[in-house]
């Protein structure tokens, strides 16, 4: 029997002795003015048990991590025919590259890049009638909690420093894979990188991921085989450049965001997320990394 609970805190206070905890993102004052040592861990197993520590209950900018739900989304609704504006392969580069987007005529690597995520969200803003209420209203009944919010002061910050992502909503205009405008788009995007998710709220609304389509009340719409796509996507594409690293040390499909959360997960097993805001240089959480590191290595769980 694995103790998941003497897991965790072994790890937590592993961890938090620390003195590099890397770097918080600074490009806005809502993600630099983070307390660098909040440091939460919560895992949801599917069998029904869960276990946390630390800062877990705490909300932080979920960010990149949007990716995966509103691709969820979107692939629930469109099915296939979301990839015929972007493809599935990992993009070796950056999440805000914009080079490849230019050689490949505008057709996003994968939909957790920057571009590929504004692909998605151009698609959701064609489809639904109010599409950011209706986004958070879906994130809301996925997760199971009718509480979750956007921090609009975070999704305002974004627009006002996103040079790069208007760059590559222009680049995809350019290329015809922009349907709406890029304003409309880009506010879309924004808002969904702005919301705001504790450690428990992220690991209950992947637990589809790991649950067969299955959410912790009610269902998702997503068929088992695309819940097996998106998996596959997180796998190969959800850490950007460091896709590969992560697979290598951790071996869960899983999703980071710059706001230093990671939530991973094991099908039929469990899903877990970490928070600690210090980034390493690819981007993804310094300490949140190493902590799933340490806890498939322990528990011996993982895909591989
Ligand atoms: O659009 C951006 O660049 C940020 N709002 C989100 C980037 C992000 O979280 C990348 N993740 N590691």
């Amino acid at each position: 029997m694995i103790d998941y609970q003497e897991i965790l805190d072994a790890i937590y206070v592993k961890l938090q002795k620390r003195v590099d905890k890397g770097k918080v993102a600074s490009y806005i004052p809502e993600l630099a003015n983070v307390p660098k040592e909040k440091f939460g861990i919560y895992l949801n197993r599917i069998k029904g048990e869960n276990f946390c520590v630390g800062d877990w209950d705490k909300p932080f900018s979920i960010q990149s991590i949007s990716k995966v739900l509103s691709f969820a989304m979107a692939f629930a609704r469109l099915k296939n025919q979301v990839f015929r504006r972007l493809d599935v392969e990992p993009s070796g580069n950056p999440f805000n590259h914009l080079s490849l987007l230019e050689m490949e005529n505008g057709i996003p690597r994968n939909p957790f890049i920057n571009s590929g995520a504004i692909v998605i969200a151009d698609m959701l803003v064609t489809l639904l009638e109010e599409p950011k209420e209706e986004f958070l209203q879906f994130v809301r009944d996925v997760t199971g909690d009718q509480t979750i919010q956007y921090n609009i002061k975070v999704a305002a910050n974004e627009a006002e420093t996103g040079f790069r992502n208007y760059a590559a909503a222009n680049l995809l205009k350019s290329f015809d894979n922009l349907e709406n405008d890029v304003e409309r788009v880009l506010d879309f995007y924004f808002h969904q990188c702005s919301i705001e998710m504790n450690c428990k709220q992220l690991s209950d609304a992947f637990y589809l991921f790991a649950n067969r389509g299955k959410c912790m009340r009610g269902n998702s719409q997503l068929t088992l085989n695309q819940v097996k796509r998106i998996n596959a996507i997180m796998l190969t594409c959800g850490f950007y450049d460091e896709a590969g690293e992560f697979a290598f040390e951790v071996g869960l499909p899983g999703k980071s965001g710059v706001g230093g959360g990671i939530v991973a997960l094991l099908p039929n097993e469990f899903t877990i997320t970490c928070w600690s805001p210090g980034l390493n240089e690819k981007g993804n959480s310094y300490l949140g990394m190493l902590a799933l590191e340490e806890f498939t290595t322990q528990t011996n769980l993982s895909i591989f």
